[in-house]
């Protein structure tokens, strides 16, 4: 074979390694995923989960839990709201916490799902249906704008007993979504 056509041969080849290479390239694009509020909240590292030490938990789960379960505690010792739990209450003071468990369950698998977290669904009660009293007799009449208010107010404090403070860039934006919602859970 005359070199030149060795040449064409190898400049042929490479042309279309490039073009292959290329097109790998725009086959397989770099999958570029926006980081979730979830994921600033611990995301899906597993750790040990506290209430069950041969159990893991997702990290951000786990954040978003202690929040909850601190904020129940908070809201069951606020006499602005804690009336609205009288079911809950009476049950906790009885010694039985299966409601407690259901409703730390519901809020947290809520507020995952809210967040960004994939491997959760909320499975309760629409949030209209949860705070209608005619719908749910476990929420002890309608809650008005200030009880809304005082629910946050709990909330920021429930966080700062997880060590997570009122200027967290995440409690910030969690609290864009729970204001979102105000509408639906005042409904008078
Ligand atoms: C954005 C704010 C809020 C969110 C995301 C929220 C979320 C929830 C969720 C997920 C449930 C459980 C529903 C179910 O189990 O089917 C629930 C129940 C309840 N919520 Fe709310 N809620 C909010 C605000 C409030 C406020 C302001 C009050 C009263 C002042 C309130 C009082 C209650 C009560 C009494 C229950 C029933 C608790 C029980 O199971 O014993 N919530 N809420």
């Amino acid at each position: 074979m005359k070199r030149t056509a060795i040449l064409s041969i190898l400049m042929g080849l490479a042309i279309s390694t490039v073009v292959i290479q290329s097109c790998k390239k725009n086959d397989t694009p770099a999958v570029v995923t926006k980081p979730t509020l979830y994921d600033s909240l611990g995301s899906t590292t597993m750790v040990t989960d506290p209430k069950n030490s041969s159990a893991k938990i997702e990290q951000g789960y786990l954040t978003i839990r202690s929040v909850i379960d601190s904020t129940i505690f908070v809201i069951a010792a606020d006499d602005n709201i804690n009336k609205f739990f009288n079911v809950l209450l009476m049950e906790v003071t009885a010694g039985n916490t299966s409601g407690f468990s259901a409703l730390s369950k519901n809020l947290s698998d809520f507020v995952a799902v809210g967040t960004g977290a994939k491997n959760f669904t909320y499975g309760g009660k629409n949030m209209v249906a949860a705070h209608d009293p005619a719908q749910n007799p476990r929420m002890n009449g309608k809650a008005m704008n200030d009880d809304f208010d005082s629910f946050e107010v709990d909330l920021v404090k429930g966080a700062g007993q997880n060590g997570i403070m009122p200027d967290n860039p995440a409690l910030k934006s969690l609290a864009a979504i729970v204001e979102s919602l105000r509408t639906q859970v005042v409904q008078n």
